[in-house]
C-alpha cells in the first residue's frame, strides 16, 4: 500500500500503528492534519462490522467536509472484484488542507481500494490547496 503511494509521487512522511480506540484515531488524525499538515492521510482497518471497527466513524467526527465520492469509487471499484466489498464501511474526508481516506485493512483490499482512485486524489489535494482553481477537461 505505501508503494502505491510511492509510486503515484506521495513522500510518506509518517507512519504509525493505532489501536482500535476512537478517541486515539481522533487523536491522531488531528494532530497530522492540523501540526503535521499531511495533506493525504490513509488509514488501514477498523472499517468492517466489528465492534472494534471505529475509523469511520472517528474519521466523520474530524472531518469539516466529507467526500462520499471517493468512497462510492473504492466501494464501486472493489464490487467488480468481490461482492465483500460491500462490507467496507470506509469513508472519506476534508479536515482543513488534509484529505483522509479509509482503506480496509487487508493488504490485498487495502490496495484495490487506493488505486481504484489514486490517480484523481492529487487533483483534488491540488484544489484543496488552491493549486489548481478548475478542472480542465482529461
Ligand atoms: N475491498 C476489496 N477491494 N477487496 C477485498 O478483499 N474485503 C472486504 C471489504 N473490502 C475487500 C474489500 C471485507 S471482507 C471486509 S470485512 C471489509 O472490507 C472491511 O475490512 P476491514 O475491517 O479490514 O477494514
Amino acid at each position: 500500500m505505501a508503494n502505491c503511494l510511492a509510486e503515484g509521487g506521495y513522500d510518506i512522511r509518517h507512519r504509525a500503528i493505532i489501536p482500535d480506540e476512537r478517541s486515539e484515531i481522533e487523536e491522531v488524525l488531528i494532530r497530522l492534519a492540523d501540526e503535521v499538515e499531511i495533506n493525504l492521510i490513509v488509514t488501514v482497518g477498523g472499517t468492517g462490522f466489528s465492534l472494534r471497527d471505529v475509523t469511520p466513524e472517528a474519521t466523520i467526527a474530524v472531518c469539516d467536509r466529507m467526500v462520499p465520492g471517493i468512497a462510492e469509487a473504492m466501494r464501486g471499484a472493489s464490487l467488480k472484484i468481490t461482492p465483500r466489498a460491500m462490507l467496507s464501511r470506509g469513508q472519506a474526508g476534508i479536515r482543513k488542507t488534509s484529505l483522509i481516506v479509509n482503506l480496509p485493512g487487508g493488504p490485498k483490499a487495502a490496495v484495490e481500494n487506493l488505486l481504484a482512485v489514486l490517480p484523481v486524489l492529487g487533483h483534488g489535494i491540488d484544489i484543496l490547496l488552491g493549486s489548481a482553481t478548475e478542472c480542465a477537461r482529461e
